[in-house]
């Protein structure tokens, strides 16, 4: 598959080109999978059978997602969590507390915040309930993510004490299972993020290296849009390091402490 016709493909879905930039070469390979596994010989044929096959668009929408993640990725965003923004949560939220992983994948980024929440838990006298939504409209990931099992390089980030109390250490193989306690707060949820929001009322939601990455300014800013009318007044917004909020987006303030975080203005 040529760069026009991957371009073309892109188009059909509203995803950018520049924010496939470096993992194009892998997705060009899933796709001439797909392509093949349908008998079609040219993408003229491809794009025929798209369009004819509910299922098939299905299947390629799917395999046109990314699922790069790692546990505490941006290290220095998750110090201004652990120090900053879930203290003030916590301390301003007595009852619950309601969070929201928005392209999920699978699920490093919801245990790194299950594992944060559990930490604090020993420095405050009373927590609220955690609720915690995780959300991706890949199938595939959230399985991988019920299920909890990583490789040692999603775990680079982690200190060592960290890994030995929430993970378990599988036989030879370089692999580690989330600790169970972690699980319990999680509820995994289909959801495309172009469609409506899955909550309303969020404390914190994480919007991190999907929609504002992979789509195209028509689809992204009615999407980015809704995401924010899903924070509660003074509610969090954490965005991906390499990312921009859309320009002409209402209702939002940087956060001075760290680039990635944004606060829902009240009132
Ligand atoms: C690169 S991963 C990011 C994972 C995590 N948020 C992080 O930053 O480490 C992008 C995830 O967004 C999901 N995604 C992309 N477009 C989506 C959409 N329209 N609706 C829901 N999930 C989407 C993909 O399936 C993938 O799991």
């Amino acid at each position: 598959m040529n760069d026009q016709q991957f371009r073309q493909l892109l188009n059909r879905f509203g995803l950018s080109w520049d924010g496939y930039r470096k993992v194009r070469k892998g997705v060009k390979k899933r796709i001439c999978r797909h392509m093949h596994e349908l008998g079609c010989r040219t993408m003229q044929e491809y794009f025929f059978a798209l369009d004819q096959n509910k299922d098939a668009r299905q299947d390629c929408e799917r395999l046109m997602t990314v699922s790069i993640s790692r546990f505490f990725r941006d290290r220095g965003l998750w110090r201004t969590l652990e120090n900053e923004i879930l203290p003030a949560i916590i301390k301003g939220n007595k009852k619950r507390v309601k969070v929201w992983s928005a392209g999920c994948a699978c699920g490093e980024e919801v245990y790194s915040l299950a594992i944060l929440w559990h930490t604090l838990g020993g420095c405050f006298q009373h927590m609220p309930e955690l609720q915690l939504l995780a959300t991706d409209m890949n199938p595939a990931y959230l399985n991988k993510a019920r299920i909890g099992i990583y490789s040692r390089s999603s775990l680079k980030e982690l200190p060592e004490a960290v890994r030995g109390r929430y993970f378990k250490r599988g036989g030879k193989k370089q692999i580690y299972a989330i600790a169970e306690r972690l699980k319990k707060r999680i509820v995994w949820q289909g959801h495309n993020l172009l469609a409506d929001p899955p909550g309303t009322d969020f404390q914190l939601v994480f919007l991190r290296n999907s929609l504002l990455t992979y789509y195209e300014d028509e689809l992204k800013e009615p999407a980015f849009q809704k995401v924010l009318n899903s924070l509660t007044q003074g509610g969090f917004l954490i965005i991906g390091a390499h990312e921009k909020i859309p320009p002409g987006s209402q209702g939002l303030l940087p956060f001075v402490e760290h680039p990635c975080i944004f606060q829902r203005e009240s009132g």
